[in-house]
């Protein structure tokens, strides 16, 4: 890991994602050059909204793209080229599927950070990760993606009931800023839960409603395990290198106001 940001080069995989927006804005503001690895460099609907950021932060010559399927091992070493740190945040994440999180969304995740912990001890690679929970507000990529999209639904009146789900919402900037704070921050180690409340679905759904009457939020049925899940002390670790969370309040604004200034909603 790294300490001097300015002129540094890392590499942002999934760079024009919801959450990787973000840190490649966060991290051009600060001075670093991205190497924003997508799926498809040629398709505009995910490279423009990344070269806006790097004229908004003076200098488009800060970012380049990389042509990066992580299935694919040589695409993937010419993008880490010249680079000194990695920011890993592309995943397959569809928006349909997440109508059933219970199933193979977990479950990727812990297989996927489970092997990066086998495989930086293998191979002595310092490696932090970050877990955020339900990662919401303002979007910069033109398409939706799942977080956003089932915040959405909730919006819109959706009918799914999760039995006893709890959320963890985050706000977006948090979340690439979180990734920054590791980063440059060496003696970092280990996991960093990224979230602010961990609350249960029908206490958010009722707060969103209160704030948001117009909408069709519907009721859900309360938490059955009152106080189970409760993990006030948990993202001390982020809050110790500076982090301050954004209020749930915030967070709840900022994600309606993006889908309304995207004519999502009304
Ligand atoms: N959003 C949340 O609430 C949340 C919570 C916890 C963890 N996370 C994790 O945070 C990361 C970013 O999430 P996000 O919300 O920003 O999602 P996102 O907007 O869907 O971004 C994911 C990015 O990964 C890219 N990608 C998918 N499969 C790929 C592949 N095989 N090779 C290369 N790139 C690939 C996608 O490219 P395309 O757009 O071209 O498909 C997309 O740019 C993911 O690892 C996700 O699991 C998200």
């Amino acid at each position: 890991m790294a300490t001097e940001a300015k002129g540094e080069t890392v590499l942002v995989t999934g760079a024009s994602g919801f959450i990787g927006s973000w840190l490649v804005r966060l991290l051009l503001a600060r001075g670093y050059s991205v190497h924003a690895a997508v799926l498809n460099p040629d398709d505009k609907a995910e490279t423009d909204h990344l070269l806006a950021l790097a004229a908004a932060a003076g200098d488009e010559g800060r970012i380049r793209f990389f042509r990066c399927d992580l299935l694919d091992g040589a695409a993937m070493l010419a993008a880490v080229r010249g680079c000194s740190g990695v920011f890993h945040l592309a995943s397959p994440c569809t928006v349909d599927l997440v109508l059933d999180p219970q199933v193979w969304y977990p479950a990727s995740k812990a297989l996927a950070e489970k092997a990066a912990w086998k495989f930086a001890e293998e191979n002595g690679l310092d490696v932090v990760t970050v877990n955020p929970g339900t990662v919401l507000g303002e979007m910069i990529p033109p398409r939706l993606n799942a977080s956003m999209a089932m915040f959405l639904r909730l919006l819109e009146g959706c009918k799914e009931e999760y039995a006893d789900f709890f959320i963890g919402p985050v706000h977006v900037e948090d979340v690439a800023l979180a990734h920054i704070l590791l980063y440059e921050n060496p003696p970092a180690s280990g996991r960093h839960l990224c979230v602010e409340p961990i609350c249960h679905w029908s206490d958010f759904a009722s707060k969103v409603a209160e704030l948001y009457p117009n909408y069709k939020v519907p009721k859900f049925p309360e938490d059955t395990q009152p106080g189970l899940v409760r993990a006030e002390a948990v993202p001390k670790k982020l809050m110790t290198l500076g982090l301050q969370f954004t209020p749930l309040e915030k967070i709840i604004r900022d994600a309606v106001e993006s889908l309304k200034s995207r004519g999502c909603i009304a």
